[in-house]
């Protein structure tokens, strides 16, 4: 992180600190509209969530160690549509939905593996790891059969150092544009050197974003984490920043910021404070100098979603085998436990009549800020009655 990025965080988190002090909400922020609860239970807002999001947005699809030599693949369902993962001879990553161009047979059945070729299952179609169509057995039986025509069909894969991202619409804008001011912003971090060290999941009785919502304020920190999270991080110092396309920052300092004499200047914020991102639509990161996982949320119904935890680290510190990797992931489940605790809860609350809509405070702008582009992606003409957000975040956007 640039210096003059250090010193701008030292300033809002001080500035934060005062304003806290004085009970004043900041000068010149919008008050924010409640979010109306048919946002979270209505199954017309689901189903428009499930067409546009999913298939408009770039979604984090796994790492690139997930791929490590041409011919290993990975199906890949989490956008409701089964896509392959491969590796091509020539080491780039590309995507194909897994449906021959013959009869829709599946070219791969395994969660997993290594292969020489895509080859259909049903007929033997056979096709290079590049997607285009090689060998038709039977050729001569199919009348004007022009095989350049029947190559797979690809979307689109894009990689951010070893992360692996696919978008299902092929107009999307590039993921360097999606991310804008991000890429930057987190070129200290080291994508392209992370390892691949573990992944696991927790299903969760809550609509996704319930869960979303409870990973982007720290709010709540003195209220479920008194033990844990709370005795290392203020909120009453956190800073914030919305970026464009629902994106977004949040940076709570250590109670006691105290910084490791000799350490790499560049890191001071992400060792003396909890450094954190919302990636729309659905990752979550609270990074770390050497090792973090992103948290990824996938609705699994309109009332129950399941979050991945996956890990990286570096090179020389990647198995998860070790003891040190044991306690690191067993301590950050601790803490996932207890933000998880209220949320099928929370699911059953909004099932009744007892719960309408939901006021934001200042401290939860991300919120909104994640809200906000959801209406921007699915077009807000198309939503329900009544259940659009007005967009008021606009001019708190930061574009640089
Ligand atoms: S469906 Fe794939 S070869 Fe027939
Ligand atoms: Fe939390």
């Amino acid at each position: 992180m640039e210096r003059a990025e250090i010193a701008a965080l030292k300033s809002d988190m001080a500035e934060e600190f005062a304003r806290y002090e004085r009970q004043e909400r900041p000068a010149g922020f919008p008050a924010l509209p409640d979010l109306p609860a048919g946002r979270y239970t209505d199954p017309d807002f689901f189903a428009l969530e499930q067409k546009h999001i999913w298939s408009k947005s770039w979604l984090f699809a796994g790492h690139a160690d997930e791929f490590s030599r041409p011919g290993a693949y990975k199906l890949w369902r989490d956008a409701g549509v089964p896509i392959v993962l491969v590796r091509g001879a020539d080491g780039v990553v590309r995507g194909f939905y897994n449906t021959c161009r013959h009869r829709g047979g599946p070219l791969v059945r395994e969660a997993a593996g290594e292969v020489a070729s895509l080859m259909c299952k049903y007929h033997c179609w056979n096709y290079d790891l590049e997607g285009r169509l090689k060998f038709v057995p039977d050729e001569h039986e199919f009348a004007g059969l022009d095989k350049s025509e029947r190559a797979l069909i690809a979307v689109k894969v894009a990689q951010w150092g070893n992360l692996v991202f696919v978008n299902l619409d092929e107009n999307a804008a590039p993921l360097n544009a999606f991310l804008g001011p991000l890429v930057p912003e987190l070129a200290d971090l080291g994508f392209a050197r992370l390892k691949f060290v573990e992944k696991h999941a927790f299903n969760i009785a809550s609509n996704w974003k319930v869960a979303m919502d409870a990973f982007q304020e720290v709010y709540h920190l003195k209220h479920i984490h008194p033990q844990t999270v709370d005795v290392l991080l203020d909120h009453r110092g956190v800073a914030m920043t919305l970026y464009p396309n629902g994106h977004s920052r949040m940076i709570t300092p250590h109670r006691a910021p105290q910084d490791t004499p000799g350490a790499d200047p560049a890191h001071e914020i992400t060792r003396t404070t909890s450094r954190a991102y919302s990636l729309f639509p659905n990752v979550i990161t609270p990074v770390s100098e050497f090792e973090f996982p992103l948290l990824v949320f996938w609705p699994t119904s309109i009332r129950t979603c399941r979050m991945d935890v996956i890990w990286f680290g570096q090179p020389d510190d990647c198995d998860a085998a070790t003891p040190q990797w044991r306690d690191r992931i067993a301590n950050f489940d601790a803490i996932l436990e207890e933000d998880t605790e209220n949320l099928s809860w929370i699911q059953e609350s909004l099932e009744t009549p007892g719960f309408k809509s939901v006021p934001l405070s200042y401290q939860e702008r991300r919120i909104y800020n994640h809200h906000t582009q959801i209406d921007r992606v699915i077009g807000a003409h198309r939503l329900p009655e009544g259940l659009a957000i007005p967009d008021v975040l606009g001019p708190h956007l930061r574009t640089d």
